[in-house]
């Protein structure tokens, strides 16, 4: 399958750009920008994107790519320090701006543009800005080209006369001072697509169906008849990592373990069930530990002593039930591990990334005895989020999973301050319900990222009839995000907001009084412990 391969110099937006191209159907892969341009690199690879980075080109410690980059004859995309890095490798000169080009900026193409002194395919690259001549990009740099490398044009300017858009004369080399691939970026996602399809030549033969049978080549070449075993927490991932196991294994070598911690959310374990089943599983263990979990978090309240307390629980039952399926030492255990996930933790891809991961993946010792064996497979590792949606849908996931919110893996217990206890995860899940319903009612579930209700732990005074009653107080949450790392408070229209909460104290007796927390992250975090 043809590919563009992306050199991650570290910017934030680098996955963005993965993303973009394979919206367009053309399969992407991303690499450490230093990366040696080897011949598994570069198999089917029609074009080459360097990325931004937090770096300038000046620095000592800045990252260059495998200098053969510019005599292997590959079209290149420079973003960024991606041109600027170009500029410097071939004999230009890049140098600090006095003040940061930021956010919106007016780019103007070059008027009398003289096409025939550059590359023919500059004219396809820029297609989607000709008729215009105009367009306003989104920048974050702060240092410039002052003069261009040997044998670049400049093609378009910044409305504060910095060079945005360069081409080479003879080479399908191109640079965007800007970011296409960010949304507020005018034309952006059609700059992307002219470079991947026009420049380049790729053709757009990236589709989940076209996937599934590349897992399902792989998976029999790997795996063959021996058992495979998947731990699904509930949410999107793991559960389509289940549909994609039984959709490409047979179903009878197919064993899927869910935890009920207790800690989940109202019929969880209901429509994890029926899911599945429906998808054909012959092997669902769903282990009901509400009790050791409930009694284990007795008496805590200490965030981070109640996240250690259900981290070391979970490994502990998982090793306990996995040992008593008696599966052959030989069996595979598979993750839903995403391709953001190798990205963000840095597993050969994008190391020199500065993100702020807080939370990973538990790392049990089943996990690590399983790859330290050889014997883990992580079939949806190639994937971006959306992308495990569109697979969800095609294997008939019902809606409900598929479009779920994230959810954290210590469940309701960090969104009940305090000491958790059944009554109180009982009347949460309530609130939550009632809550997430709601949002589906009217139809603001999808514009938001990630929904929930916190349980705080005080009550406040109310009245019920004639008398004074002590009620639980709680906040509802809504954010907008990208991915988690930063995020914005979702504008709830103020009728709905408070329709839901009429909602909720009429119909949880307990629940007295209920805010909306309006912070953004940062300053504060999205969980509230
Ligand atoms: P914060 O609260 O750090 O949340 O802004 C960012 C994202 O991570 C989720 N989250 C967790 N996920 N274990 C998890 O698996 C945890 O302990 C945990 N804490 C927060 C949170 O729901 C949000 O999506």
């Amino acid at each position: 399958m043809d590919k563009i391969v992306i050199l991650d110099f570290g910017s934030q937006t680098t996955q963005l750009i993965g993303r973009r191209i394979r919206e367009w159907g053309v399969y992407t892969e991303i690499y450490p920008g230093d990366s040696p341009l080897t011949e598994e690199l570069l198999h089917e690879c029609r074009g080459i994107i360097l990325s931004g980075s937090p770096f300038s080109v000046y620095e000592k410690d800045a990252p260059r790519p495998d200098p053969r980059l510019y005599s292997l004859g590959f079209p290149l995309l420079g973003i960024c320090y991606g041109l600027q890095r170009m500029t410097a490798d071939l004999g230009g000169r890049v140098e600090a701006l006095p003040e940061r080009e930021y956010g919106a900026v007016r780019v103007t193409l070059a008027s009398n543009l003289d096409w025939s002194a550059v590359h023919p395919a500059a004219r396809a690259l820029l297609s989607p800005l000709i008729e215009s001549g105009t367009f306003t990009a989104w920048m974050s740099h702060g240092d410039s080209l002052s003069s261009l490398a040997p044998g670049f044009v400049e093609l378009a300017t910044s409305s504060h006369g910095f060079p945005a858009i360069v081409a080479h004369g003879q080479n399908p080399w191109f640079g965007f001072q800007f970011h296409p691939e960010v949304t507020h970026c005018e034309k952006g996602f059609e700059l992307l697509r002219s470079f991947a399809l026009e420049v380049c030549g790729a053709k757009p033969q990236w589709s989940m169906a076209q996937y599934v049978e590349e897992v399902r080549q792989n998976l029999a070449r790997r795996v063959g008849k021996e058992p495979v075993l998947l731990l699904i927490s509930g949410g999107v991932d793991s559960t389509v990592a289940g549909a994609l196991l039984l959709k490409t294994l047979d179903p009878g070598q197919v064993h899927l373990m869910y935890l009920d911690t207790g800690l989940m959310r109202k019929n969880e374990t209901t429509v994890v069930r029926s899911n599945l089943e429906r998808l054909g599983a012959q092997h669902l263990h769903i282990i009901h530990c509400e009790d050791e979990f409930l009694s284990a978090l007795e008496g805590l309240t200490d965030p981070e002593e109640k996240r250690r307390t259900i981290g070391d629980l979970f490994i502990s039952i998982q090793e306990r039930e996995v040992a008593r399926l008696k599966l052959p030492d030989t069996y595979f255990l598979a993750q839903g591990t995403l391709y953001t996930d190798l990205i963000e933790s840095g597993k050969g891809v994008g190391k020199k990334a500065h993100v702020i991961k807080s939370h990973h993946n538990v790392r049990s010792p089943l996990v690590e005895a399983k790859r330290a064996a050889g014997k883990i497979i992580e079939p949806l590792d190639r994937l971006y989020k959306d992308e495990v949606r569109a697979l969800g849908r095609l294997l008939g996931v019902s809606e409900d999973v598929v479009r779920r919110h994230p959810f954290p893996g210590p469940g309701l217990a960090v969104r009940i301050l305090g000491e958790v206890t059944r009554e109180k995860c009982d009347i949460l899940r309530e609130v939550d319900a009632i809550y997430i319903e709601e949002l589906k009612k009217r139809g603001l579930y999808d514009a938001i990222w990630q929904a929930f209700a916190v349980l705080l732990p005080i009550r406040s005074v109310g009245v019920a009839g004639d008398v004074r009653k002590y009620g639980y107080v709680v906040a509802l949450r809504a954010i907008t995000s990208e991915d988690g790392m930063t995020a914005d408070v979702f504008p709830f229209p103020m009728k709905d907001l408070l329709e839901i909460s009429t909602l909720i104290t009429n119909t949880v007796p307990a629940v007295g009084r209920v805010t909306y927390d309006i912070s953004s992250k940062p300053p504060a975090t999205i969980e509230w412990e």
